[in-house]
């Protein structure tokens, strides 16, 4: 079987695994598929179901039945469509590569999502702030960090008197996962390219990437808070911190204080930045 029809037959059970659970979905593909030239499908950590124990059960030879590739699913064009324009890499402007990917249904996200968050702000901001993925007020009005946590990074912002509309605010994630569970790994692997192409367009100098999510998917690696705040990164040559999500921050007041220190030093950092920009 082609390996993307088979990639595209994958999304669509995926889709349905999210809206019936666990029953109607397999973690791999029985071994007798592996044979063939067919991918490995990644694991996600949220997909625990564990391999019978095949090696244990004796059957007799005249007894195994021998099982044939599965025909390939025919499904609606929506759902094997994955709707991203094949040259969205070329584009050229942040609104471009917009209007390219707005109709992603690369992983089934793109199903149950209400509206697509690109992200907004200055196309040419120095500082790009990287969150995780939209939650249901984002998700509803198609925009970055609108609601609780969002009002509270607007405030955060100002508390070192960088303004919203200055930065370009956008995520790891462009559709909201249902519940606001985590992205998986393979939703946040669909997703990523778009981030990476922003962030070429954009050409920040700095990135403030929210929680771990954010962190650890920029930098491919497997942080902990408490090894990361307060450090400054390069990431492909922008300064890079990294602090708590806002979310969190509603939940822990605790971490007001590492939050606001972060926040200093990154316009300690800025402040730098632009002397330095003045006099060459
Ligand atoms: N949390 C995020 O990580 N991003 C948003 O856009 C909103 C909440």
């Amino acid at each position: 079987m082609q390996k993307d029809i088979f990639d595209r037959i994958i999304v669509f059970f995926e889709g349905i695994r999210q809206q019936t659970g666990e029953y109607l979905y397999f973690e791999e593909m029985p071994e007798q598929f592996e044979a063939t030239a067919v991918p490995k499908v990644q694991k996600t950590e949220e997909r625990t179901i564990k391999k019978a124990p095949i090696e244990a059960i004796k059957i007799e030879e005249s007894k195994i039945v021998e099982i044939k590739q599965p025909q390939p699913v025919i499904a609606t064009p929506t759902l094997l469509d994955e709707k991203v324009a094949p040259d969205w890499q070329q584009a050229k402007s942040l609104d471009e590569l917009l209007n390219k990917i707005k109709d992603c249904q690369k992983c089934p996200l793109g199903i149950t999502r209400t509206k697509f968050v690109f992200g907004e702000g200055n196309p040419n901001a120095d500082i790009m702030v990287i969150g995780e993925a939209p939650g249901a007020d984002e998700d509803l009005q198609g925009l970055p960090f609108v609601g609780r946590a969002g009002q509270l990074l607007t405030k955060i912002l100002e508390s070192v008197g960088f303004r919203r509309q200055d930065v370009f605010i956008g995520n790891i994630n462009k559709c909201r996962p249902p519940g606001n569970r985590v992205p998986s790994k393979n939703e946040v692997e669909a997703c990523e390219p778009f981030l990476l192409k922003q962030i070429e367009l954009i050409k920040p100098k700095f990135i403030l990437a929210l929680g771990l999510t954010a962190a650890n998917t920029l930098m491919k690696s497997n942080y902990k808070m408490g090894d990361i705040r307060g450090k400054l990164f390069n990431y492909n040559g922008i300064q890079t911190l990294v602090t708590y999500h806002p979310a969190a921050l509603l939940r822990n007041p605790n971490w007001k204080k590492p939050v606001w220190e972060d926040m200093k030093l990154l316009r300690k950092l800025y402040d730098e930045y632009i002397e330095k920009t003045k006099k060459e």
